[in-house]
């Protein structure tokens, strides 16, 4: 089964709230961009404004967020309620943006859903004006191989292998896509989660990976964890998230 983003759009927000290091990121990422009133930041697969409206509260500048998934867009109308982001639909291979006209565009956990990487980067490079600056975040190999839900679920590492590829390989595609400068930095962000919160995550099938296991696996995996919150509700398992957070300007 492929990820609904239609499906999970109503609990998004509360399956993935926004964290200390998402918040620091995005700190990081508009020091770097440095934008002005009047430029142009585009979120290019924003889901429910979950990062975009954030965003959009720290800069004095024009905010777009676009994505395919009309319901994802839905919540996020629903909650910009001062209409302070133009919300888009359309994808990544088209965006509704003229030659070098925005400042700064942001890939957040996107580039993973992502056929053709370097379609994708050579538009996003498309649209930046010259200095301009493209940021995506992604989870690194390692963080797939270590990720805490693995021993629960033997197939995600097999399933995600492929989807999450080293920031060189990242790196090399964007400049196939046309940017010179590519600038990487990774950030490990351990924390840890309650047994109760995991079992929500899970049910609500929080990250695409769920809903591409094989339904017998994401049963047995699921009744595994369950076992767990009956017998001790204060069980905590530690998530090691990896991030590669990579930069390249026009
Ligand atoms: C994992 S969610 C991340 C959403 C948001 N960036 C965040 O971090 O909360 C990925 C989003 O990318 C969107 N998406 C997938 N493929 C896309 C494409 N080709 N063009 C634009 N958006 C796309 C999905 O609809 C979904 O809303």
């Amino acid at each position: 089964m492929s990820p609904s983003f239609a499906e999970i759009a109503p609990r998004y927000d509360a399956l993935r709230p926004l964290s200390s290091g998402d918040r620091a990121r995005l700190e990081t990422m508009l020091r770097d961009a440095a934008l002005q009133e009047g430029d142009l930041l585009v979120e290019v697969g924003c889901g429910t404004g979950r990062l975009t409206l954030p965003l959009a509260a720290m800069t004095p500048a024009r905010v777009m967020g676009l994505d395919t998934e009309a319901r994802m867009l839905d919540v996020a109308r629903g909650k910009d309620a001062d209409r302070r982001v133009e919300w888009a639909r359309g994808s990544a291979y088209r965006l509704p943006v003229a030659d070098d006209d925005a400042a700064l565009v942001v890939m957040v956990m996107v580039v993973h859903l992502l056929r053709q990487r370097v379609r994708a980067f050579t538009e996003g490079r498309r649209i930046l004006r010259p200095g301009g600056q493209l940021s995506l975040w992604t989870f690194t190999p390692r963080h797939v191989e270590d990720f805490y839900l693995n021993p629960y679920f033997p197939s995600i590492a097999a399933i995600d292998r492929p989807r999450f590829p080293s920031a060189a390989v990242l790196s090399a595609e964007l400049r196939r896509g046309g940017f010179d400068e590519v600038r990487v930095e990774l950030r490990d962000e351990p924390r840890q989660i309650n047994i109760a919160d995991v079992v929500d995550r899970v049910r609500g099938r929080y990250i695409s990976t769920l809903a591409m296991l094989p339904p017998l696996e994401y049963r047995l995996g699921l009744q595994q964890l369950e076992e767990m919150l009956a017998q001790d509700r204060s069980i905590m398992l530690t998530q090691r998230s990896e991030w590669a957070i990579i930069t390249a300007r026009k």
